[in-house]
């Protein structure tokens, strides 16, 4: 970032107004003194010099500029802190000063978010009119009557309610839609969420970015939830739900962790039973944007997912990401078959601290997954479970930690230490095998990148012709792979890519944007990227098919099995077979 631009900020700035906002300061002689922020304490030790713009405590040693107080309190990377006080002196942030995009996306950004803002209070108030008698009424049956005003609970009273509601208030049909409110069937528009009870997801600067809507009763046709599209002010992967009353606690109390879950009703109970640090995922494997946004607020978080199946898979998907960003997690064990909300209603709040006191750590919970798998009867099932089980410890770096873990798996299987440090040492060859399938899907995130990053350069050997989109093996790289579409299709500048990559990773995108291409790249190479991306996708569908209709011997996975194979013939005799 521009030096003399971040000098131009600074001056604009005072400190000490900043701070006003979240601490009560008292001026003493030239300095400025209020209780610190940063830690708990009853007589002020926190100090603001207003000549030199510093602030420092005497108690917690937290010391620094605006910028710091900023990043600090809010709980945000610089950039954000950064913009947030770029808002406040009125200047542009200069990175996207000379897009005249920027300004646009800009305002229409505070326009939905006002648009939002307006449906928000509007849906609140209807779940209190007379109309909402079945809504009143199942918000007393889930006893969450004293969190309606906390969470901004609401109700759609029908159809087209809302957006007459939002009409009058002088907001066009195409802006409900692009806000996510409304869609178009036939020749008229209707509310998406009609007849549902509306939880708003607001983000920790208070904004309402989107609703998630709950059916009152059950009903097959429709899925129980429905959520907010993305928009340009809602990205699925970068929200947590209640994370802007976690930081309100953070900012009022101060917090030792947060605990995950995965429903909006779960958050809301556990708020409800006194557990304010509280986020729900929203049903979705957690991301490293929210990973991160977690770590500015805690380093330790339990994860809180529903007790079964498909709650414990994806418990296992998101944990690692939480520990890649430095964060120590521990894993709340629900009983069989029972969520948060449930242990709240069955056994009260207490019963649900218990099980936080004996939440395990991440590798204990791989351990007992796997054995829940394996029949210990079975001495075979036994045995390969306790193989399974090495290979987990054996990723730890820590010796000591290892002999705790294989202590476990000796209470576990009743096989003496002994043998398990044995089998420990073992493994080593399996070790090297897995680094080889890193390796693979190594070269395969690489070509990947090399296709992206010619297609969004325009190199002149990249070619959309390929369709390679439907083979992309994330999310991100479709979204790429969209925006370089986008891009080609419209005559986009190369830097205006990083304004309108909404939904895609700021580091993904850059690194595509500023691919390193040598001069040897040629046409060749981008096909045998292609081709490699191609195969490994063909190959997976492969074996998912095959696995399917060994279950299933349903014939129409068979179908679908033979043209894949067909396909992967196709390319072979093609000679598209590289990689
Ligand atoms: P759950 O089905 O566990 O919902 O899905 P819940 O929050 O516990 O709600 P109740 O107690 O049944 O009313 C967990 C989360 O997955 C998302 C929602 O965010 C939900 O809170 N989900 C679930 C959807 O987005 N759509 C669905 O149809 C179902
Ligand atoms: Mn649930």
């Amino acid at each position: 970032m521009d030096r003399d631009w971040l000098d131009e900020l600074l001056s604009k700035t005072d400190l000490v107004h900043v701070a006003s906002k979240y601490v009560s300061l008292t001026k003493k002689g030239n300095s400025y003194w209020a209780c610190c922020p940063f830690h708990h304490e009853k007589t002020p030790s926190f100090q603001i010099n207003p000549d030199k713009q510093l602030y420092y405590c005497y108690g917690c040693h937290e010391g620094g500029n605006a910028i710091t107080f900023v990043k600090k309190i809010e709980s945000v990377e610089s950039g954000d802190a950064i913009r947030i006080l770029a808002d406040a002196a009125h200047m542009t942030v200069p990175e996207f000063k000379k897009d005249k995009n920027s300004s646009d996306i800009k305002k229409k950004k505070e326009r939905l978010s006002m648009l939002m803002r307006d449906a928000a209070l509007h849906y609140h108030d209807n779940l209190r009119s007379p109309s909402a008698k079945i809504a009143q009424q199942y918000v007393k049956q889930r006893q969450i009557e004293s969190m309606v005003t906390k969470f901004g609970i609401g109700f759609s009273l029908g159809r087209s309610e809302m957006l007459e509601f939002l009409k009058g208030k002088g907001y066009t049909y195409a802006e409900m839609k692009e806000a996510g409110i409304a869609e178009q069937s036939a020749d008229s528009y209707y509310d998406v969420f009609m007849n549902r009870l509306i939880i708003p997801i607001i983000n920790p600067y208070g904004s309402v970015v989107a609703f998630g809507g709950r059916l009152l009763e059950k009903d097959a046709k429709f899925a129980k939830y429905r959520n907010s599209t993305q928009t340009i002010l809602f990205d699925k992967s970068k929200v947590l739900f209640s994370l802007n009353l976690v930081k309100k606690k953070k900012q009022r109390d101060g917090i030792d962790s947060i605990i995950i879950t995965e429903g909006y009703m779960d958050t809301i109970s556990l708020f409800k039973a006194g557990f304010e640090n509280v986020v729900a995922s929203m049903g979705t494997s957690l991301t490293l944007e929210q990973a991160k946004q977690l770590k500015n607020y805690t380093n330790k978080i339990y994860i809180s997912y529903d007790g079964d199946g498909a709650g414990q898979k994806a418990t296992l998907r998101g944990l690692d990401i939480l520990e890649s960003v430095g964060l120590n997690v521990r894993v709340v064990k629900l009983p069989e078959g029972l969520d948060p909300d449930d242990v709240i209603k069955n056994y009260g709040a207490d019963g649900y601290k218990d099980l936080l006191s004996s939440a395990v750590t991440l590798t204990t919970f791989k351990i007992d997954t796997l054995a829940s798998s394996y029949d210990f009867d079975d001495p075979d099932g036994k045995s390969k479970f306790a193989v399974e089980a090495i290979k987990i410890i054996k990723k730890l770096d820590n010796p000591v930690e290892q002999e705790e873990y294989i202590k476990h798996i000796h209470n576990l299987t009743g096989y003496s230490m002994a043998i398990l440090m044995k089998q420990a040492e073992l493994t080593y060859e399996e070790e090297i095998q897995t680094q080889n399938d890193t390796k693979t899907t190594d070269s395969l995130v690489a070509a990947e990148e090399f296709v992206l990053a010619s297609l969004i350069n325009e190199m002149p050997f990249a070619d959309f012709a390929e369709d390679v989109f439907p083979h992309l093996t994330s999310e991100q790289a479709m979204l790429a792979y969209n925006l370089a579409l986008e891009k080609y299709k419209n005559g986009y500048t190369l830097q205006s890519m990083f304004n309108r990559a909404d939904g895609i990773n700021e580091e993904y995108i850059s690194k595509i944007v500023n691919y390193n291409f040598s001069i040897s790249d040629d046409k060749k190479k981008f096909d045998e990227c292609v081709s490699l991306i191609k195969r490994r996708s063909l190959e997976n569908q492969k074996e998912k098919l095959a696995t399917q209709y060994e279950q299933t011997k349903d014939f129409e996975i068979l179908k679908k099995l033979n043209n894949v194979e067909k396909q992967l013939k196709q390319m072979k005799k093609n000679g598209g077979y590289y990689g």
